[in-house]
């Protein structure tokens, strides 16, 4: 099974057969209904008015497979231009790189939409470079990681991911969450820190310390020979955003952070059409016309060495 029928059985399907997710998506239908004409489209007032463009916790399994549908191929999309402009400096030495030896951590990893762009993005690759993976999605919402566990899941894993893609995804709401989880990575592996469309959420401004020492202790503990953050958003954040604080910490120890990449593009993204008509009708939502928005990335390699080196 590949990316668009998991995503079909995974996102659209429950949204129309699940009796409560689609109790509640009718509600949002008939919210909608009394405000038509200030929106284009079903899909238009889902983004704005449900989602709150993505800022919105989706703190129901309706909501966050409301997410997954509207954020998620576009999201995709920009995973999908840094792996392809990155490939030969980053995704195919570290990633894609035999026999396996890397810890990829998805931080607010939502429906797992860097992961299923990594293993969408092999589908071209010839087999020998398929993924073998331990992948680790960590978010806020257990009704996120229930929708990543369902793409990893046996049922629409086997092309997408293959055999050898090992993922957990701990609740992270329990403060040990990490010591629990075998996050070693074997001498001379490769550690992946992924922030794909996280840190513009709310509350983060907070959590820098949090994030930071966590980050660190998981590195100190294992073993990698390489340690790399990925960053990817629209934007890259003002001096004052949470990003630039949760890199300016990390940095205290000048060396610490050494820059791969760090690139301002645009990507044409995959958004779909047509939600009301699955709803209501079962026709199938149609893709739109492919628009452009700004992409910024960022991988950074992290040498933990600085720390250890000055005792802290
Ligand atoms: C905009 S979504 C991005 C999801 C996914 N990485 C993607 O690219 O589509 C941000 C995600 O971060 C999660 N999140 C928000 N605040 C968080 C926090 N403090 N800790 C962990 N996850 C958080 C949200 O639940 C949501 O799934």
């Amino acid at each position: 099974m590949g990316y668009q029928e998991a995503f079909r059985e995974v996102v659209l399907k429950p949204l129309r057969e699940d009796t409560e997710i689609n109790h509640e998506v009718n509600q949002y239908l008939a919210a909608y209904d009394q405000c038509r004409t200030e929106f284009s489209s079903f899909d238009h007032y889902v983004r704005m008015k449900v989602l709150g463009y993505a800022r919105t916790l989706c703190e129901t399994r309706a909501l966050a497979l409301l997410y997954s549908y509207t954020y998620m191929p576009m999201h995709m999309d920009g995973n999908k231009k840094v792996i392809e402009r990155e490939f030969s400096t980053f995704f195919n030495p570290y990633i894609y790189q035999k026999p396996s030896n890397v810890m990829m951590i998805d931080v607010g990893c939502g429906p797992m939409t860097a992961c299923v762009a990594i293993a969408d993005f092999q589908q071209g690759l010839q087999p020998k470079k398929h993924l073998e993976l331990d992948y680790m999605g960590c978010d806020l919402q257990s009704f996120m990681t229930d929708i990543a566990r369902d793409f990893s899941s046996k049922k629409s894993t086997n092309d997408l991911f293959g055999d050898r893609f090992r993922g957990a995804y701990p609740n992270i709401k329990d403060p040990h969450w990490f010591e629990q989880m075998g996050s070693s990575v074997n001498d001379g592996g490769t550690l992946v820190f992924y922030f794909s469309y996280f840190w513009e959420q709310g509350g983060l401004t907070e959590e820098v310390g949090k994030w930071v020492d966590c980050i660190k202790s998981i590195s100190l503990k294992a073993r990698a020979q390489n340690t790399f953050m990925v960053y990817l958003n629209r934007d890259l954040g003002d001096s004052g955003s949470a990003y630039t604080e949760f890199k300016q910490r990390i940095q205290q120890r000048p060396g610490t952070l050494e820059v791969v990449c760090v690139e301002k593009t645009n990507q044409k993204y995959q958004s779909w059409t047509g939600l009301e008509e699955w709803i209501t009708e079962g026709i199938y939502p149609q893709p739109r016309p492919k628009k452009k928005t700004d992409l910024h990335y960022e991988i950074l390699r992290i040498n933990w060495k600085h720390f250890e080196d000055a005792g802290s």
